[in-house]
């Protein structure tokens, strides 16, 4: 595997493996790296395929300063996992890479609604922040295959809207790739270290919450379930921010089920401080 801190090395060797004919498949991360990320690398590692993998905390997508102080760091750690998996580069800029001409020099995008609802209602500049990370990490790696998690659905529909935005639609393959859990359903996220024992344990309401909602989907009205939802998040201890239902093509919210629509339910809550989002196809 081979570190590039810069960019120009970084495309250098890209330019060289592309004229080798192979494709690249990407998957941008903020490390602290867990079995989630693992298996984004694993669906991007092939033989003909050169797997980029980059290590960025950007700060401009956190709207929470305490957020991106605390968010963990755990680079050697990350470097084995990626050894590990085969990954084939690692990127790992500095701020000042990422960022020659300022924040505010990186053309910023307008998602529009995908921006007013939920993650992007909840906290405002985050989707205008990664945006601007995503838009210049694709300039530079021009992947073919762009590997994301859908444990982050509406940041994974951000950056479809932005591949368009971009013109870069028919170039790069957007694939989502199912959410890693923890074996009582917790979500795998950076941010559970953050957690303590206990903690851990409670935040398995959350996808608890999810599975009620996908099951009590042909029985009851989801405002009385999204009701358990909020009283079993709030008994167990966490802060939830939204429990919501939606169309899963546009995120358009929804009211009640509308079993004729493929359909997501979203759940963010807080416990001890630490934010978590997951979330739950309810049909096929
Ligand atoms: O999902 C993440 O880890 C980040 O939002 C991303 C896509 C790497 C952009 O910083």
């Amino acid at each position: 595997m081979i570190v590039f801190k810069k960019e120009q090395d970084l495309r250098t060797y890209l330019s060289q493996q592309r004229a080798l004919g192979k494709r690249i498949g990407f998957v941008p991360t903020m490390g602290a790296l867990h079995a989630g990320h693992r298996s984004l690398i694993d669906r991007s590692v092939q033989p003909e395929t050169v797997t980029v993998c980059s290590i960025f905390v950007n700060p401009t997508q956190f709207n929470d300063k305490s957020d991106y102080d605390k968010y963990p760091a755990t680079p050697d750690a990350d470097l084995k996992l990626l050894l590990e998996a085969r990954c084939d580069v690692a990127f790992m800029p500095d701020a000042a890479e990422m960022y020659p001409q300022g924040f505010a020099e990186v053309r910023t995008y307008d998602f529009g609604y995908l921006d007013s609802i939920l993650e992007g209602a909840h906290r405002p500049g985050h989707f205008r922040g990664v945006g601007q990370i995503v838009s210049r990490l694709l300039e530079m790696v021009q992947p073919d295959i762009l590997f994301m998690g859908q444990k982050d659905y509406q940041q994974c529909m951000v950056v479809k809207k932005l591949l368009g935005m971009m013109g870069r639609e028919q170039q790069i393959q957007l694939v989502i790739c199912d959410t890693v859990r923890e074996e009582d359903g917790l979500a795998m996220s950076s941010r559970n270290v953050r957690l303590t024992e206990p903690q851990r344990a409670l935040a398995a309401s959350i996808y608890q919450c999810l599975v009620s909602i996908q099951g009590k989907q042909n029985s009851d009205h989801f405002s009385l379930v999204r009701k358990e939802c909020l009283d079993l998040l709030k008994k167990k201890g966490l802060d939830a921010e939204y429990v919501s239902l939606a169309d899963a093509t546009d995120l358009t919210l929804l009211e009640d089920y509308e079993p004729s629509k493929k359909m997501v339910a979203l759940i963010a809550a807080s416990i001890g401080g630490v934010r978590l989002i997951d979330n739950l196809f309810l049909n096929p």
